[in-house]
């Protein structure tokens, strides 16, 4: 039995919608995305309908790590507008029926953030991780005054916050234990951030990296700790808000105070296989780049849905009624759907999927109209992560119609090169087309917002785990899909499909289904 308040009523119904706020919408033609750009959005999100939107860090940094370097937590970007546009922003998104979601980067800050600066030049202050003299193994050396040298998280500029060792050791004294000074310090920190914005209107944060904070915690039982008391804390000043981390083990997660963790291309103790056995092709252009892994939404028919499906039972027994898995079409580090050996014409079978699985949806902006992973970028504020990983082919401007950049921005100089392709989708063209994607998204949005048993809390009896994929869905929808690009078919047993809400290429024959390629369809089942 969970030990929390449960999560607020409108996380059941989330429909999470993600957006890079540097590549979405420019208001003002200085080339890079904004809060004025989101807010002229607005319409254009509640017509989608989706219902929680969350933004990548918008707070002052020098972009090294496109903002996952925060040199100041309660100050916005200028490149994004003030303070006071994002407020105008969440309160409009309100008006609109859509709650802002914010990055907490609650493991480390710039370099150039003051607490490091000061820290530096400091050798009494412990809110980061200084060993006093030398350069341990992974260490970076002082830029200060202060001898020595200090942990850095990700980036050799992102030091780590302090948040103390779960195992000490006398011979490297910087292990320093989870209830030293600057560890309380540093917890104390995360609350008056979370404060600030909550206050402001937010209704909760994604959490970058949740599980790095205490270091060298095997099982991360004292990370779990920290957010623990912080979920308490929460529950008692702040019932409607949510936290929702980067963490891609629901299992532990989510007990430990998360209300919801990502499936993510890495976690637990099978490294991502639930994300990446369905439809992450890793970062690059070929799936073979990054992983061998046969995705089950590749046209070859050569994966399988049992892994992402046993990874979900196991997840979800563990969390039973404590709160959600959420599962993203893509993000900002890893590869679109629309990527490798999977074109647009083979999205609606993913979407069918991911908007009737009792997990969470969380949309990453422009996935709902097709936009593609573009190839060999340059190396964009830290998006360059090795050879065959650059995480700028994910993040380039959404595109919304013919205007220049893809209406865009009028600037020549946007964030990133728009899709050079000629053929690239908008939505401006989608929306013009009631058999496009987008349109389909949004109908399938609308009917698992409809029906409560299409939701994260309605049951499922998966029917056929092979191509085609068939489940059924709090005992009266059968939803059917194939990503295979030849026809599939199994038998179906004593059901019998009636209505059809949404199909394509689905006909059943006495007792067989058949799909045709990359064929799907949501049927009300004939009692
Ligand atoms: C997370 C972010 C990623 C960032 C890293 C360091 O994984 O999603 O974009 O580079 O943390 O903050
Ligand atoms: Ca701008």
């Amino acid at each position: 039995m969970s030990s929390f308040r449960p999560a607020p009523a409108w996380l059941a119904d989330a429909v999470f919608y993600q957006i890079y706020p540097q590549s979405f919408a420019d208001s003002n033609g200085d080339g890079i995305g904004d809060f004025d750009g989101i807010r002229e959005r607005l319409d254009h999100l509640a017509w989608l309908g989706v219902n929680t939107v969350w933004l990548n860090p918008c707070f002052a940094s020098p972009f090294g790590d496109a903002g996952y370097d925060v040199a100041d937590y309660l100050n916005v970007a200028p490149r994004y507008g003030s303070n006071d546009d994002l407020a105008r922003l969440v309160d409009q998104a309100r008006g609109h029926g859509i709650r802002v979601l914010l990055d907490l980067v609650a493991g480390h800050t710039s370099d150039r953030h003051p607490w490091f600066t000061a820290s530096a030049d400091d050798p009494d202050d412990h809110r980061y991780i200084w060993a006093a003299e030398g350069r341990p193994d992974g260490f970076v050396a002082s830029p200060g005054s202060r001898p020595g040298a200090y942990l850095p998280n990700f980036f050799t500029f992102q030091p780590a916050l302090n948040f103390g060792y779960a195992r000490t050791d006398p011979a490297e004294p910087w292990r320093q234990p989870v209830d030293a000074e600057g560890p309380r310090a540093n917890r104390e920190a995360l609350r008056t951030v979370m404060d600030h914005w909550l206050g402001l209107g937010l209704s909760g944060f994604r959490v970058d990296m949740a599980a790095s904070l205490v270091k060298d915690d095997p099982g991360k039982t004292e990370t779990s700790k920290v957010w623990t008391e912080l979920r308490h804390w929460l529950d008692r000043t702040h019932p409607d808000a949510v936290i929702l981390s980067e963490w891609g083990e629901p299992e532990v997660s989510v007990p430990a105070g998360f209300h919801t963790d990502f499936f993510l291309q890495f976690g637990g103790p099978t490294d991502g296989l639930a994300l990446r056995s369905l439809w992450s092709n890793g970062s690059g252009t070929v799936n073979l780049d990054w992983d061998p892994l046969d995705c089950f939404f590749d046209p070859s028919g050569k994966g399988s849905p049992r892994p992402f499906v046993e990874a979900w039972q196991q997840a979800s027994a563990a969390l039973g009624d404590s709160g959600f898995i959420s599962l993203p079409t893509a993000n900002h580090d890893f590869s679109r759907l629309n990527c490798g050996p999977r074109s647009a014409e083979q999205l609606p079978v993913a979407f069918v999927f991911q908007l009737t699985w009792p997990t969470l949806p969380a949309i990453y902006y422009g996935d709902e109209i097709g936009m593609r992973y573009i190839p060999d970028l340059p190396d964009t504020e830290g998006s360059v992560l090795g050879p065959a990983y650059n995480r700028a082919g994910s993040r380039t401007p959404m595109q919304w119609d013919d205007g220049p950049n893809a209406g865009f921005s009028t600037s020549d100089h946007p964030y990133l090169p728009v899709d050079p392709d000629p053929g690239r989708p908008t939505v401006a063209a989608q929306r013009a087309d009631d058999t496009s994607l987008l349109h389909l998204v949004r109908r399938l949005i609308a009917l698992r917002t409809s029906t409560p048993e299409l939701g994260p809390d309605g049951s499922v009896e998966v029917v056929h785990a092979g191509y085609p994929f068939v489940h059924v869905r709090g005992g009266r929808y059968l939803v059917v899909v194939n990503p295979r690009e030849e026809r599939t078919s199994c038998p179906l047993g004593d059901l019998r499909p009636g209505r059809a809400l949404e199909a394509s290429g689905v006909v059943t024959d006495g007792g067989t289904l058949t799909a045709e390629a990359f064929g799907y369809g949501i049927f009300e089942l004939t009692p």
